[in-house]
């Protein structure tokens, strides 16, 4: 059997860049969730395609849409054989990706990319509901948390650093929006799963949560 990771949290509570990290450290392959229902997103957004008519959602993604491509630890996902993922986190794709991946269909498609990545390399996969319903079988199960106000300073930068200018305001209500819309709609909601580690990364540092997690994995093996 493959061994499996799972890392869950809210918007910037650090989930990419330990993900990233700790696969590294410990030779897993590093699936972002969250790549994959942004690429749904822009894709929808790009066909003008009604995200409340779920029929029309379905008929546009019931097809070969995705392909996703081994690489040196991480996964490519290609949009129909173009690699979309510079586009994927402006703040539009960002604001609309939370009412996609509450769809069941999209949640479908997705689930079915994840369950066979999952059997077929060790994994460590980063998102809402990875814990609690992607591999409730993980062997080490994370719920990282941040506080809101450190979380929205953290994305502020990225999206400076992309050249997306917004107030500390701006981001801090869209992360609050996406916090509640994620973690109280219907499906496969943002909780922490009953046997995940939580850790609170607001006042520690990349490295600190990084050696926290590995750690943690070490002293249990
Ligand atoms: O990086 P950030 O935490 O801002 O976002 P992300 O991990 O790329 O996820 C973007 C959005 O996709 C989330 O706000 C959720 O609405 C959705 N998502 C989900 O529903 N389930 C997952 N396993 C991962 C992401």
């Amino acid at each position: 059997m493959n061994s499996s990771i799972a890392i869950d949290g809210p918007a910037g509570s650090g989930k990419s860049t330990i993900t990233e990290l700790v696969s590294r450290r410990l030779g897993l392959f590093h699936v972002d969730s969250g790549a994959f229902y942004r690429t749904i997103t822009y894709y929808l957004i790009e066909q003008g395609i009604d995200f409340n008519d779920e029929i029309k959602v379905l008929n546009a993604i019931n097809c070969d849409l995705l392909e996703v491509i081994p690489g040196d630890g991480v996964f490519k996902i290609l949009l129909n054989g173009k690699d979309v993922s510079d586009k994927i986190r402006t703040r539009e794709i960002t604001k609309a990706v939370s009412p996609v991946s509450a769809i069941g269909c999209v949640r479908d498609k997705v689930n079915k990319i994840f369950r066979r990545l999952s059997s077929e390399y060790n994994i460590i996969m980063e998102g809402r509901d990875i814990g609690t319903i992607v591999l409730p079988n993980a062997e080490h199960k994370f719920y990282l948390n941040a506080s809101v106000d450190e979380r929205a300073k953290r994305r502020r930068l990225e999206l400076l650093e992309k050249g997306e200018e917004f107030t500390f305001e701006e981001i801090r209500l869209d992360i609050q929006n996406r916090d509640h819309y994620d973690s109280t709609r219907k499906i496969a909601p943002l909780k922490k799963a009953a046997d995940a580690d939580e850790i609170d990364t607001t006042s520690m540092s990349v490295e600190e949560v990084v050696e926290d997690i590995v750690g943690r994995i070490k002293k249990s093996e």
